[in-house]
């Protein structure tokens, strides 16, 4: 259960407005205080009337109503994290100036936590000179101005200006709640490859082994490293039905055959490889072109033959100069302890058998990894560190990895 916090939630006067309804709902059904401030515009296209039933309070885009209260001021004062969504043009022009013409923009000039700004507008205003320079005023003074998705706009034209799904926006400003400085421009120009998911190894057309790996641990892994600035390609295996991050090329995998090809092919053109999939170690030794039926008392074995290890296989390729020596390589591994060792016994095991630089470790036994939200762990370094990843969402483990993958990648360069 998160702590309840105060949020306000700006909305900008575009086609998306109704989309912050999700966000809003979703806050609310974190147990957060809610506010909503709409511009005028916005309005237009969702009425306050839904705003206030979602957000279970009255909201106004005018400065000028409750005044007694000083809602101006106060608003912004209280906030625990603003999330404006969607920001549109205009709207990031005035932010960008600091305006304070309409109850929003007053808000943004008074509150002191963490801001957040989802844009949504058309590929042109997004890549207009004008927009860019506001985005940067905004970035420099320490908000966070989400990269938007690509994809299909109002009307039949697309290209980069979507607003991210909602649930990823809501995720981003949960973040901000549990680390402030979670989402910093860092990796501006680094080239991030990300595998998340489980493989699927066929047995015959209808059938298949599988697991149970969610892949929201690699794809929170991919979504902070391009709002970090990354160019990313995400390999994804089967997922929950995780939306794609906005601003991330995804790159379809079944088997982990497929996803070793993918992962071979694109690594040469990476800076870090971050193999959060659960690949299948194994695969059915003969495949059926038709469906196995039944027949007999007796069902068939299945004989199983190996899958290559991809993240060995990265490891090597880089050892024998196919790859970039610079290039960071990070595991995952869930473990559970047995009586051989426990969970940091097994898990430094696993890091000098596969060579990477990182491996990030989750015990099992603890309710962690697979299909929840939360995780905790460590994170072990190839030079003997180690450090401790303390229990919270699957962003914040995310956030930290790629602090950690950074440190290592300075060093390198330092090195
Ligand atoms: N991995 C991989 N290719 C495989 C299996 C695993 O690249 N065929 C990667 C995973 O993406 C992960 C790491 O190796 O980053 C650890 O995966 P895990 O399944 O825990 O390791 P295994 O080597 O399969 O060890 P175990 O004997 O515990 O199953």
């Amino acid at each position: 259960m998160t702590t309840s916090r105060s949020i306000v939630i700006g909305v900008g006067g575009g086609i998306a407005a109704y989309k912050a309804c999700s966000i809003i709902r979703r806050y609310v059904e974190d147990g957060h205080h809610v506010r909503v401030l709409p511009t005028k515009s916005a309005l237009k296209f969702v009425g306050a009337a839904t705003f206030e039933a979602l957000s279970g309070h009255a909201c106004s885009a005018e400065v000028f109503e409750n005044v007694p209260e000083v809602p101006h001021v106060r608003i912004g004062q209280e906030a625990d994290l603003v999330v404006v969504a969607p920001a549109t043009a205009d709207l990031l022009a005035r932010a960008a100036n600091g305006q304070a013409d309409d109850l929003l923009t007053a808000t943004l000039l008074t509150a002191r936590c963490p801001l957040l700004f989802a844009p949504a507008m058309h590929t042109e205003m997004w890549e207009h000179p004008a927009t860019r320079a506001n985005v940067a005023t905004l970035r420099e003074r320490g908000a966070t101005v989400v990269e938007p998705a690509s994809g299909r706009l109002t009307g039949a034209d697309s290209g980069p200006g979507r607003l991210p799904d909602p649930e990823e926006v809501a995720a981003l400003g949960q973040l901000l709640l549990e680390r402030p400085d979670a989402l910093p421009r860092d990796l501006e120009g680094v080239r991030v490859l990300v595998t998340a998911g489980g493989t699927r190894e066929p047995l015959d057309p209808v059938r298949f082994l599988g697991n149970r790996s969610s892949g929201k641990q690699g794809y929170a892994v991919a979504r902070l490293a391009a709002q970090r600035g990354a160019k990313v390609t995400l390999v994804a295996g089967t997922t929950a039905g995780l939306a794609d991050p906005a601003a991330v090329n995804v790159v379809r995998a079944a088997t982990a055959q497929q996803m070793g090809d993918a992962v071979l092919k694109l690594a040469g053109q990476a800076d870090l490889v971050v193999m959060a999939a659960a690949v299948a170690d194994f695969r059915a030794k003969a495949v059926s072109s038709t469906k196995i039926k039944k027949t007999g008392a007796e069902p068939e074995p299945i004989v199983l033959e190996r899958n290559d290890d991809i993240l060995a296989s990265l490891v090597a390729a880089r050892n024998r100069g196919e790859l970039p020596a610079d290039v960071a390589i990070v595991g995952f591994a869930a473990e559970t302890g047995d009586e051989r060792g426990d969970v940091l016994f097994h898990a430094r095991r696993k890091l000098a058998s596969k060579g990477c630089d990182l491996l990030v470790v989750n015990a099992v036994t603890e309710g962690n990894a697979f299909e929840v939200d939360e995780n905790a762990g460590w994170i072990l370094a190839a030079d003997g560190s180690e450090r401790s990843l303390a229990k919270g969402s699957k962003a914040a483990i995310a956030s930290r990895v790629l602090d950690a993958a950074s440190a290592l990648r300075a060093q390198h360069q330092v090195d």
